[in-house]
């Protein structure tokens, strides 16, 4: 795999996949994390003379009201504040006019198009790697470059099958994420836990899966645990859980299988019949665990941290990371973006913009998207 610097890149029109998926709330960034750390590579580019095309997904589109809401616009806006320049929005990812556009921008001009899972509806062309689209976004440009560590474990169309078609090599996030991540987890020291948070289980389930071989615990917290706790037989009432009666029956096949690793929360909040987070005697159960560790990963929070009712167990959890004096890997853009609302910025040993990257990393030493580069 090459990184940008073996490319020749001088006068070139080079599309890069970014991963600017970041967290949103009430319609504004919450966190321009993702962001920023796309800037050296985009700086990089231009210092070349480059045509730069940006692509990212953001959110999931699953119905034609999802379109609007997962624009990348307010991206353009903080991406052209950060670089000091213009950058160009298209409100489209594909199509003649797109192609126009970029046809006719410069070199040394910066093109964000539209969120490239709006080709996800009505028929699933980026998430299902289509050749088509591939190639349309491979017209646009001499050069391809992959950014967007966080969305290296997809193999989608604008993350591992435009490759095929381009030139390519890896930006300097995703250079420096694989290179942190090998630095900490190669021969990883034992014990090895990971905490595992935030609303979905299912979308989780095969990366929950496949590190629980390779961890010595696994804490839960957020919607994961609620699920859990579900499989469990414990009622969690309203909260945030699955209700796919298959996933049930897999959780409670891990928590047979994995009885002395997977760790579950012994005290919650709950607000109008639903757990919004996590108490003191969980953090104290899982201090016990931490202390025995060397090494932690943590992905998602405990609870409901945005709202201040509820941002107490992610508070004392950190607070507690950050006295344990362990080596904390910190990863995903919502992980982030809590760590640094409740102030552990620099608290912890490496934050990376991945989470289920990371994950697959960790778990499987390689990610998707990567095996399509050469
Ligand atoms: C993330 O935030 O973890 C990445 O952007 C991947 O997002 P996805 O789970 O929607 O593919």
């Amino acid at each position: 795999m090459k990184n940008i610097k073996e490319l020749d890149l001088k006068d070139k029109r080079v599309i890069v996949r970014c991963d600017f998926n970041v967290p949103f709330k009430d319609g504004e960034i919450l966190d321009t994390n993702k962001i920023e750390m796309s800037i050296p590579t985009i700086n990089y580019l231009l210092d070349n003379n480059c045509k730069v095309i940006l692509l990212s997904h953001l959110g999931r589109v699953k119905e034609e009201s999802d379109k609007n809401k997962n624009t990348l616009e307010k991206v353009a806006q903080v991406l052209s504040k950060l670089l000091k320049r213009n950058v160009k929005f298209v409100c489209e990812c594909y199509g003649r006019q797109v192609k126009q556009i970029v046809d006719e921008a410069s070199l040394g001009e910066v093109i964000l198009l539209q969120n490239t899972r709006w080709m996800d509806y009505p028929e699933k062309l980026e998430s299902k790697n289509n050749e088509a689209l591939a190639k349309f976004w491979a017209s646009l440009a001499d050069v391809y470059v992959n950014d967007a560590f966080g969305s290296c474990h997809r193999a989608h169309a604008s993350t591992a099958g435009i490759a095929k078609y381009l030139p390519h090599a890896v930006g300097f996030l995703v250079e420096k994420e694989i290179k942190e991540l090998d630095i900490l987890i190669h021969n990883t020291p034992r014990p090895f836990t990971v905490f595992m948070g935030g609303a979905k289980v299912d979308d989780k389930l095969p990366i929950i899966k496949a590190l629980l071989p390779k961890c010595d615990f696994l804490l839960l917290g957020g919607g994961i645990a609620n699920s859990f706790l579900k499989a469990c037989g414990v009622d969690v009432g309203k909260s945030i859980a699955t209700t796919d009666e298959e996933v049930i029956k897999e959780l409670k096949t891990l928590l047979s299988d994995y009885k002395e690793k997977i760790v579950l929360p012994k005290d919650s909040v709950a607000c109008d019949g639903a757990i919004m987070d996590y108490g003191e005697k969980t953090v104290n159960k899982y201090q016990e665990y931490i202390n025995e560790s060397n090494i932690v990963f943590v992905n998602g929070t405990m609870g409901k941290y945005e709202d201040d009712d509820f941002k107490k167990g992610t508070l004392t959890f950190f607070e507690m990371l950050a006295r344990s004096g362990k080596s904390v890997i910190i990863g995903g853009g919502d992980t982030v973006s809590a760590v640094k609302k409740l102030g552990f910025e620099d608290k912890f040993q490496f934050l990376s913009t991945g989470g289920g990257a990371t994950l697959e990393y960790i778990a499987n030493g390689k990610l998707e998207a990567l095996e399509w580069m050469e």
